[in-house]
């Protein structure tokens, strides 16, 4: 079985986010599993081409309106596994940034300017010409989030027979980000106007290349069952609810893992010290190496909460007030998104030296030490599809508190620490407090709780054997 793997991030190669950490880790676990699979990505400007050598293949011709329509497809592989990764090379991905367009906050969601909807729909153009032309003729294309959903619509109009047996799996990543394109998009991609999907979506006056995966998708599939189920109603379905329900029954939930040999403490180099579940004392040396490099008063007994994301409205980083810094507890924030996150942070760290430390920038090495040093790991999310920073945190023995919405109530519980229901900043203190509670008066129960998330297996063997059910039944 031949899968084409499409996405808009692929780490360690180029990431933001989520996207790019499942991209570059799935692949790797159905590959395990005897899977033939292919990445292509496009070959942005910020790719380390010492790092990862790329070796130029052919040309193609992309049947698009615009000025260049050549591109260039160039062959590089992920670090020490086996899989092909091809590069899409054009002046449009030349830029250091994967998205680059301003994100506007507008209504409760993202929308992007026309210019990363050219890209990426230019980018769905190249893929099928470069599959084309290296003959490269896949039984399933799985493409990812929006950036890659206009495929599905192109495979639908392609009367041309090389991809007349190929079937799409398409998986929601996040439906905040739809790629919402101006109608303008149907004459830059060669779009037919007459297919009904097309007709029905430019109604609304737009193209929106999340309806378009989720419409013309073979299957359909998302980061957790619960966010799957969430997702059919109109809280969490950005406005898409409807249209999901209407593919309820080919719409799967599957869990994200993460890289247990990445993400290991027993083995990470960017640790002080390195620790096991039967070692846990050992984790206290981390937190005061922590303490020492974000400048925090340096003190084992003290808890430290860690927090490690993208600083955007989907976290829910207002329901930290200034209030926590009168609790009994430290903070180390990293992460960098929307200004006035980042500026919530700057000033709570600002106001309380000794309690907040805010790291506004992008550190691979220091959110290892976070995890690594951090007794709690805290995420309050609005809504989160999968959510990779609790299973970290747990496999590095922090205890998360999330809210329980999407994959952290799939993957936290009273067993493994500590959840709130209500998006309020009451509930967020109270359940900070019933957590400090427990690591302060009760530490037999607080090792239970770690240990407990230690011992959870958040690997991808189990996720990529879904996913290859997936791809099978697309097969059959
Ligand atoms: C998005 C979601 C996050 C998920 C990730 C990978 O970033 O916000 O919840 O874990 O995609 O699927």
């Amino acid at each position: 079985m031949k899968i084409l793997f499409l996405s808009a991030e692929l780490a360690p190669l180029a990431k933001e986010g989520g996207l790019g950490d499942v991209a570059g880790a799935l692949p790797k676990a159905l590959a395990d599993l005897g899977v033939d699979i292919t990445i292509f990505l496009p070959f942005y400007g910020s790719i380390d081409v010492k790092k990862y050598p790329a070796k130029k293949i052919c040309r193609i011709k992309i049947p698009i309106n615009i000025g260049r329509k050549t591109a260039t497809v160039w062959q590089t592989k992920l670090p020490k596994i086996n899989i092909p990764v091809y590069l899409i090379k054009h002046n449009y991905f030349k830029s250091k940034l994967i998205y680059t367009d301003e994100r506007i906050f507008k209504k409760n969601k993202y929308t992007r300017g026309m210019e990363d909807i050219k890209r990426f729909a230019f980018f769905d153009s190249a893929c099928l010409e470069a599959a084309r032309a290296l003959k490269f003729k896949p039984d399933v294309i799985h493409a990812n989030d929006w950036h890659t959903a206009l495929i599905t619509t192109l495979l639908k109009q392609k009367e041309n027979g090389f991809f007349s047996q190929t079937k799409v799996l398409y998986t929601i990543h996040n439906l905040a980000n739809q790629g919402i394109a101006e109608p303008e998009i149907v004459g830059f991609s060669k779009l037919d106007s007459d297919l009904p999907i097309v007709k029905a979506d430019l109604k609304n006056g737009d193209i929106n290349f999340m309806v378009q995966g989720i419409l013309n998708g073979d299957l359909i599939s998302t980061v957790s069952k619960n966010y799957a189920k969430e997702i059919t109603a109109s809280f969490y379905g950005a406005g898409l609810d409807k249209i999901i329900k209407k593919r309820r029954k080919d719409l799967y939930g599957i869990l994200n893992g993460i890289d247990t040999d990445f993400f290991n403490p027993e083995t990470d180099k960017y640790i002080k010290q390195k620790y096991s579940i039967k070692s846990l004392d050992k984790k206290a040396e981390n937190k005061l190496a922590l303490q020492k490099r974000l400048g925090l008063p340096q003190n084992k007994n003290i808890a430290l909460i860690g927090i490690v994301s993208r600083l955007v409205w989907q976290k829910g980083f207002e329901l930290i007030t200034e209030e926590f810094g009168k609790l009994d507890c430290q903070f180390a924030i990293l992460g960098t998104g929307q200004p006035q996150y980042e500026k919530h942070f700057k000033e709570l760290a600002k106001k309380y030296p000794d309690k907040f430390s805010a790291q506004i920038t992008f550190d691979a090495e220091l959110a290892q030490q976070i995890y690594a040093g951090a007794d709690i790991f805290l995420m309050p999310s609005r809504f989160e599809p999968c959510g990779l920073g609790q299973m970290i945190a747990m496999r590095y023995g922090a205890i998360p508190i999330v809210r329980a919405t999407g994959g952290l109530a799939d993957t936290v519980n009273n067993k493994v620490g500590f959840c709130f229901k209500e998006f309020s900043r009451a509930a967020l203190r109270r359940t900070v407090k019933k957590a400090l509670n427990v690591y302060y008066n009760q530490p037999q129960k607080w090792r239970e709780l770690q240990k407990n998330g230690m011992k959870k297996d958040f690997s991808w063997n189990k996720s990529a054997k879904e996913y290859l059910k997936l791809y099978k039944k697309l097969c059959r």
